[in-house]
């Protein structure tokens, strides 16, 4: 179902918030095709039954299709001109809702948004350029797969405006590769992630962790091979079982969480031997090479989020409004080209506002800015004073008057600490 549109004046009535000043702004582009969909995701992703024809593609199909996880199957080939015009019409309906704005980053995630090729990614950012102001320093990420990787690939997404490329290698073991259902084998990711240093001045390299069968020497392993590409910025997950994928139905065999435990902290200790500095619960960056886009959501900025099931985040002088896209990447192309591609439009409720920005706010080692509390949410310090006291005496945070920011125990214990400050709580 989809939400009417509301007009721009029903965003500004009155309210009981009064934003001193509105946060940066960047936006998100959703891509929602893969070559496979993988055992352990619960991003809204849909395996094309026609894969695009990429001389790397090598992994065997089969195993791990159609068991009912989200968001799996798509009858046809990617649909690469339509789902554009879809985001342009979205984007010039939410045009009011940012007027005037700058745009700080865009991150075009997925799903796998290098499945779309270079001429296509190069149509959507002279789109974007065309009808919102970029900041001359605008980063743009683009998230690959290293199935999809191919010879000078790389390269026209450098030509089509994209700064930063964010490979999802996920494990640099070909057994692991393989019970994560992956399409691509270790040297691809290996190449994938060489041509991409060369493409770009910076670029990411996501791992996950406690593998299905994995050993901490197998870690170890996993972890020397990321280092000797020599990432400007590491994201290392450890695998979560989401509900409703096809793991959580026929559960892999995963580390104990001692093990686990023991992994992260070789992790933060290789990570830092080589110069990368853990400044979110799950990132790594070398000195100026954290990802801008992802801080702006940490630090409780704006987002517009374009494309099937994409999340926004929008201020205005006098409220917080989140809204989502259509899910399904159908309805969601109907939607947004007869313009109505919003399934919910909501306003955050003053009472949940410090829960959700601390919820973002603590992932980051340097915390906050006293200040920014009140400027991103309008509220005054005192609003979050329960929760910091209690946090405070469980060794949680520490606090000046102008900074907070988890300790290293609150880094631990992330989400006893968040739930400190539930509405309510
Ligand atoms: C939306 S995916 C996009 C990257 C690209 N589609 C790929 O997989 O190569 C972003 C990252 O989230 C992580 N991720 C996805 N599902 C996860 C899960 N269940 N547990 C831990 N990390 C996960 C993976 O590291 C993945 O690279
Ligand atoms: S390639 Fe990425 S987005 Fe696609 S199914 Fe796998 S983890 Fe999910």
């Amino acid at each position: 179902m989809s939400e009417p549109v509301k007009d721009l004046q029903h965003y500004m009535r009155p309210g009981v918030l009064q934003l001193p000043a509105l946060p940066p702004l960047s936006l998100y582009v959703h891509l929602p095709w893969c070559i496979r969909k993988c055992p352990y995701c619960d991003f809204n992703s849909h395996e094309l039954s026609v894969p695009p024809t990429l001389p790397l593609v090598a992994a065997p199909r089969g195993g791990s299709s159609g068991l009912g996880r989200p968001g799996a199957g798509w009858a046809g080939e990617l649909p690469e001109q339509r789902y554009l015009d879809a985001l342009f019409a979205d984007l010039e309906a939410a045009l009011p809702l940012v007027w005037g704005r700058t745009v700080h980053s865009i991150f075009i995630g997925g799903g796998t948004p290098s499945l779309f090729s270079p001429e296509a990614i190069d149509r959507l950012l002279a789109g974007i350029r065309a009808r919102l102001r970029l900041a001359p320093d605008c980063e743009v990420t683009l998230e690959a797969n290293p199935g999809t990787f191919e010879k000078d690939r790389f390269k026209a997404f450098r030509a089509a405006g994209v700064t930063r490329l964010s490979v999802g290698v996920q494990s640099f073991n070909d057994q692991h590769l393989k019970a994560l259902g992956r399409v691509h084998d270790a040297r691809q990711a290996v190449a994938a992630v060489e041509e991409a240093a060369l493409a770009f001045d910076t670029f990411n390299l996501d791992l996950m962790y406690a593998l299905p069968g994995q050993s901490l020497e197998q870690l170890e392993q996993d972890l020397a091979q990321a280092m000797a590409l020599m990432p400007p910025h590491l994201s290392v997950y450890h695998l979560t079982i989401e509900p409703n994928t096809y793991f959580a139905k026929f559960p892999p065999r995963v580390p104990e969480d001692d093990v686990a435990y023991a992994m992260l902290d070789r992790i933060t200790e290789v990570t830092s031997a080589a110069g990368l500095q853990r400044y979110e619960v799950s990132a790594y960056a070398k000195p100026g090479h954290g990802c801008w886009h992802n801080l702006n959501y940490w630090q409780f900025g704006d987002y517009l989020g374009l494309g099937a099931g994409a999340h926004s985040k929008l201020s205005f002088a006098h409220r917080v409004v989140r809204q989502v896209r259509l899910r399904d990447p159908r309805l969601y192309m109907e939607g947004a080209l007869s313009g109505q591609a919003i399934a919910q439009d909501q306003e955050v409720a003053r009472a949940d506002l410090p829960f959700e920005f601390m919820l973002n706010a603590l992932r980051l080692k340097e915390g906050f800015q006293a200040q920014q509390f009140f400027e991103r949410t309008g509220l005054p310090l005192a609003a979050l004073e329960r929760g910091l006291q209690e946090a405070e005496r469980k060794g949680l945070v520490e606090r000046t008057p102008a900074r907070i920011r988890p300790t290293e125990r609150g880094f631990d214990f992330l989400s006893d600490l968040q739930g400190l400050f539930l509405p309510g709580g």
